[in-house]
């Protein structure tokens, strides 16, 4: 039987299009964390990171993340920090399956610079220097994940179709 199933990865590796995707093709909900805590505060997640600050938006993707990750079949596109906390990690345990969307740096670097959606963590004079310092950090533990998908030139389909196979 299907659980929840989890995408993780850093931000601008695709997880959000590639979720939406596989929700389609199992006939799955979709849920996007960030979406999820930007609607209960009526503010978007760079406006949440400015006026309450970084621990605020940790422990509401904390609540939040740990409150839908509850065993329902459904997909779910967990923030690129998301996976670092140790409660959330304990959940996706429980009851989900997690999936490392691992794409390489080029590409995550092409669509973050296109991307209209900022991201409160970069540097964006420095772009390629802090993604990499990044995703170095989080490597470790990302890898703790249950399945990697590698994603990096295929599409979105190409990719879907890779995670179903393991599913
Ligand atoms: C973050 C990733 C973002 C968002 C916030 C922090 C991170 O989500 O949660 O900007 O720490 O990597 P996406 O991975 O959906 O961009």
């Amino acid at each position: 039987m299907l659980k929840t199933i989890v995408l993780i990865g850093m931000m601008g590796s695709g997880k959000t299009s590639v979720g939406k995707e596989l929700a389609k093709k199992l006939n799955l909900s979709f849920i996007d964390i960030d979406q999820e805590i930007e609607r209960k505060y009526n503010k978007t997640v760079i406006e949440i990171f400015l006026k309450k600050g970084e621990p605020f938006f940790r422990k509401a993707e904390e609540n939040i993340s740990c409150k839908l990750i509850n065993g329902k079949p459904s997909v779910i596109s967990l923030g690129g920090g998301g996976y670092l906390n140790k409660k959330i990690r304990n959940k996706i345990k429980l009851y989900g399956i997690s999936i490392w969307v691992n794409t390489n740096l080029e590409n995550i670097y092409h669509r973050i610079n296109k991307s209209k959606n900022k991201r409160p963590l970069l540097d964006y004079k420095n772009l390629k220097k802090t993604l990499k310092k990044i995703y170095d950090e989080r490597k470790p533990i990302y890898k703790k994940a249950d399945f990697v998908i590698k994603s990096n030139s295929d599409s979105k389909k190409e990719t879907v179709k890779k995670i179903i196979e393991i599913l």
